[in-house]
């Protein structure tokens, strides 16, 4: 069957052709080595799909070298005779498949990896790669570092867009989310979270504390998260059952503390505006400030650069419908994550008796962004379904003119089929991915609007809108 989509040559050069009982069984050509996203053609790779990421980790912040063994549980696509995983940095010591030793090499950031035996189409099967060293931050095309981010004592590890590869081999592009269980063994003394929920702490009995994390749900591996340091812990419930588990680094303590404890009610808030909580537990990293230029909405539990104000708290808790359950389909669509949780904001202060969402859409029309903190100028500089290139995914317009795209449809539509429309959406793609096309798709179906204006001039259109 695959034989017909290669070139006569490649064929014979590609392919391995092992013979059953009911005859020839074709195997056997290479992944793709990227998923050709727009803006970053690399990441991700063809071939597999992953079901699991088992991460198992030792970190000892006082020499800042990190030790791993990936098990990554993947369902092949295709015949394989060889797949891709991105890496950077770090030096692999081993790979196996399916518990035979398996041959490598590396180029830039992609770790090719041939398997003893071909893999077959469908065939589930699990490559354990052995890796250690320091890791080194990736640096993005806006500047920004991500990876694995060491501070004073400890390291947190961020990942948006492409910073996973620093610290954990993968498939790391959006479209392809996993379960995880990360363990972290750490210097006793120290705290390790990630993701999810903690199933075990345990003493080694070697001056180490291991933390065994559990994450069920799907994630994207740029959502993936472990903090070191020395945290203060606090854990809770909201009042409709979802596990809290803050983590706060001792220096932030007491400046975290008035937004921290808004957020069992900013979940319940936030369920009623955009449906179900996704996730099975809630949380907060706070990180020593200065120690990242961002947030970042990690899943379940946002890190945040020093004690974060309530805006930014409810920020990334919105993302974790918008982003996190639904994730984009690319790179180019992340105003379908920044739009949504900017917006977020703006109805939580609308409906705590704030400044409404009209009168800062208004303001910002007129140029006046100070009703809104953060923003800055330059919200229309681009429009955020179209950003110019990968260095400006997240700036201005892809947050506050993707805000905006929603409050036009609100006007359009009035606020009962908008607020459906917000619920329609998580709950049709709860765990998945959607793209712009998607969405604008989905919003015409639902609210049975025209809203082909709406796109052309505010979520595709170059230029200042004017209304
Ligand atoms: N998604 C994060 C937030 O809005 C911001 C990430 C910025 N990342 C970057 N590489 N500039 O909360
Ligand atoms: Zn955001």
């Amino acid at each position: 069957m695959e034989l017909k989509r290669l070139a006569a040559p490649a064929v014979t050069a590609l392919l391995v052709l092992t013979t059953g009982c009911t005859g020839a069984t074709v195997q056997g050509r290479p992944g793709a080595s990227g998923l050709r996203d727009p803006f970053f053609p690399r990441a991700g790779n063809g071939g597999y799909q992953v079901d699991h990421y088992a991460l198992d980790l030792a970190y000892d912040p006082a020499d800042g070298r990190l030790h791993g063994t990936a098990v990554i549980t993947a369902r092949a696509g295709q015949g394989l005779s060889s797949f891709n995983l991105d890496f950077s940095g770090l030096k692999v010591e081993a790979v196996d498949v399916q518990g035979a030793a398996a041959r490598y090499n590396r180029t830039g950031n992609e770790l090719t990896v041939r398997p003893a035996k071909d893999l077959k189409k469908g065939e589930v099967f699990r490559t354990t790669v052995d890796y250690s060293g320091r890791p080194k931050p990736v640096v993005d095309p806006d500047g920004s570092e991500e990876g694995w981010i060491t501070t004073e004592d400890g390291a947190v590890a961020v990942g948006e867009p492409v910073g996973s590869m620093g610290w954990f081999p993968g498939n790391h592009h959006p479209s392809d989310k996993a379960a995880y269980d990360v363990t972290v063994t750490v210097p006793d003394g120290y705290e390790a979270v990630s993701n999810g929920r903690l199933r075990s702490r345990r003493e080694t009995g070697d001056g180490r504390t291991e933390f065994a994390w559990h994450s069920p749900e799907p994630m994207a591996s740029y959502l993936a998260t472990v903090a070191v340091g020395k945290f203060r812990v606090s854990t809770g419930r909201t009042p409709s059952g979802v596990e809290v588990y803050n983590a706060v680094d001792g220096g932030e303590a007491a400046g975290s503390e008035a937004a921290l404890k808004r957020l069992p009610e900013m979940v319940e808030w936030a369920s009623t505006r955009f449906g179900p909580y996704p996730f099975g537990t809630a949380g907060s990293i706070v990180m020593p400030a200065g120690t990242l230029a961002y947030a970042l909405e990690t899943q379940t539990k946002p890190v945040y650069p020093g004690a974060p104000g309530e805006e930014l708290v409810l920020h990334e808790l919105a993302h974790q419908w918008f982003g996190n359950s639904v994730s984009p389909k690319s790179w180019k669509d992340m105003w379908l994550n920044e739009g949504f949780a900017t917006y977020a904001e703006w109805l939580w202060s609308e409906d705590r008796g704030g400044i409404t969402a009209q009168r800062r859409f208004e303001a910002f029309l007129a140029g006046d962004t100070s009703v809104d903190a953060e923003a800055g100028g330059g919200w229309d500089a681009f429009p955020p379904a179209a950003p110019p290139g990968a260095a400006q995914v997240s700036d201005a317009p892809v947050y506050y003119r993707g805000a905006m795209v929603l409050h036009r449809i609100r006007q359009e539509v009035g606020d009962e089929a908008f607020f459906g429309l917000l619920r329609g959406w998580t709950a049709d793609h709860r765990h998945g991915n959607a793209s712009t096309a998607d969405f604008t798709a989905y919003a015409q179906r639902r609210t049975g609007h025209d809203l082909k204006k709406v796109w052309d001039v505010w979520l595709y259109g170059q230029g200042r809108p004017r209304a």
